[in-house]
């Protein structure tokens, strides 16, 4: 008991005191061609790491590794794939390992969220779950064999949408709470053998919150977080190796944490949604 109590201090100690050294390191990452993708690549390129991108649109990926190799990244390279299809997932692990020939951290950012005006099912909805959560689940797959060799890391960019109930983004919803569980699930059955920080952002910018969305989706209310802070945030996650962080910090109040599992105050939550949306109805 008293042994177990003075670990986890220490590992806590150790975790604020030495965090990860990225200089070197091997980070892929998906969904990199704009928003949190784009500049967590810029936060790793500041730390020295080695990087390679993953979206489907290359342009926006080529002048997203130049900013990186000019903000400190010795070596990128830039990856055109859809993280919907399997072999594409392959293909871009592979496509890694081959240039650097190791991967230390895998983060799975790729995403889309769309608006359901009403409850019909649309072939959209069957494709984001697709891409925000099969998406994760393949690109972790294929990347695991290779973490595994170094105790590397997996990066989960979920959202506060899949801890609680979010008008009009139900499918989204799902698709990020079905990742929560999911690597929860994997954070049990590797132990040690590879960290997962999951990560549950607000409301960030980014092109997904454009204004058009935020007033559609009624959560123009809701504070936003700059793309700069919010990754700031999440790269000092990732290399403490916390389990959980929600952007901004104080949204956490709202899930009460321990160790191993999140107690959530859903009922507030949930109460507090209802009245902003329906409030936000009357005023349209
Ligand atoms: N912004 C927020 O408020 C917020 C809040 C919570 C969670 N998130 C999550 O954060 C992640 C990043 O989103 P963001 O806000 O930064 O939005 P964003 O600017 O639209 O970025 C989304 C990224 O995902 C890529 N992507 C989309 N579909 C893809 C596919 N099929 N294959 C490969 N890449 C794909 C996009 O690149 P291409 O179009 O070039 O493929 C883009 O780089 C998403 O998972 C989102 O759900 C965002």
């Amino acid at each position: 008991m008293y042994y177990s109590v003075f670990y986890m201090f220490f590992n806590y100690f150790i975790k604020f005191a030495i965090p990860e050294d990225l200089a070197g390191k091997v980070a892929l990452i998906t969904g990199a061609s704009s928003g949190i993708g784009e500049y967590l690549a810029y936060e790793y390129a500041k730390r020295g790491a080695r990087l390679a991108l993953v979206a489907r649109r290359k342009e926006q990926l080529e002048a997203v590794a130049g900013r990186a190799r000019e903000l400190g990244s010795p070596e990128v390279i830039v990856i055109s794939a859809d993280v919907s299809k399997v072999d594409d997932c392959k293909r871009f692990v592979d496509e890694t390992i081959h240039h650097f020939g190791t991967l230390n951290h895998l983060v799975n950012n790729a995403g889309v969220c769309y608006i359901q005006e009403d409850q019909r099912c649309s072939l959209d909805y069957v494709s984001l779950m697709d891409i925000n959560f099969w998406g994760s689940v393949y690109a972790t797959q294929f990347a695991v064999p290779y973490l595994r060799n170094n105790k590397g890391k997996i990066v989960v960019i979920s959202s506060c949408a899949g801890w609680f109930a979010t008008p009009k983004l139900g499918i989204y919803c799902a698709s990020k709470a079905a990742l929560i569980r999911y690597f929860e699930t994997l954070r049990v059955e590797f132990g040690s053998n590879i960290g997962i920080t999951i990560v549950t952002p607000g409301v960030v910018k980014s092109e997904i919150t454009s204004d058009k969305w935020l007033l559609q989706a009624n959560l123009y209310w809701a504070p936003m977080v700059s793309t700069e802070d919010c990754v700031k945030t999440v790269l000092n996650s990732i290399r403490r190796g916390d389990e959980y962080l929600t952007v901004p910090r104080w949204m956490g109040i709202f899930f009460m944490k321990t160790r191993n599992h999140v107690c959530q105050t859903k009922v507030i939550l949930n109460d507090v949604m209802v009245f902003c949306f329906v409030r936000g109805l009357k005023k349209k």
